[in-house]
């Protein structure tokens, strides 16, 4: 049994090059079509808010934010199975929020697979709303896979 989130402090911190391997090891077990390595190298030397959470000296979740002219693109946010509805998820979410604001974005988007029905849950529960779909955008095994577009506006503080 993993031991309740209260007892137990995480750490949310920038994710550095070091933090790959582990990273992608969650990405792994996560997802039917997962991130290589590749991709959070790249998200790393593009400059994106990429943030991990850790755990007594672990990983137990991360968070990728892409950040221009105003907008942001949430383009990650990912707990370790074994560690999931303990509130970690959210509070990955509410720091990223967080930095978004700090960075003065306006408004937020992020895809979704229809489907996820964990992941709406959460976005919801943040205030953010469905606004469009994007044909096709996800590897699906059967073909390609629309996307659900969410937005939120962010207020200054
Ligand atoms: C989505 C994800 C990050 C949530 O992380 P988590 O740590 O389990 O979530 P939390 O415990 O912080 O829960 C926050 C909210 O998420 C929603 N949620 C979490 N687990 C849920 C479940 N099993 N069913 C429905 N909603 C759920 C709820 O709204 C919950 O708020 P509540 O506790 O007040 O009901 C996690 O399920 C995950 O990593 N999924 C795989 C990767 C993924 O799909 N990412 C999103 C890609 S767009």
């Amino acid at each position: 049994m993993i031991t309740p989130m209260q007892q137990i402090p995480v750490e949310i911190r920038q994710m550095a090059h070091e933090d790959i391997a582990q990273v992608a090891d969650i990405e792994r077990r996560s997802y039917e079509f997962p991130w290589s390595h590749g991709v959070f190298r790249d998200c790393l030397l593009a400059g994106y808010t990429c943030i991990v959470m850790e755990r007594e000296e672990s990983a137990v979740g991360y968070s990728i934010l892409s950040v221009a002219a105003g907008e942001a693109h949430i383009l990650n946010l990912c707990v370790d199975p074994k560690f999931r509805e303990l509130g970690y998820g959210e509070q990955l979410f509410d720091e990223l929020l967080g930095r978004a604001r700090d960075m003065e974005v306006r408004e937020i988007f992020l895809e979704v697979r229809p489907s996820n029905e964990t992941a709406i849950g959460l976005y919801r529960k943040k205030g953010f709303r469905l606004i469009s779909s994007r044909p096709a955008y996800y590897q699906g095994r059967e073909g390609r896979e629309d996307a659900a577009v969410y937005s939120k506006l962010i207020k200054k503080r």
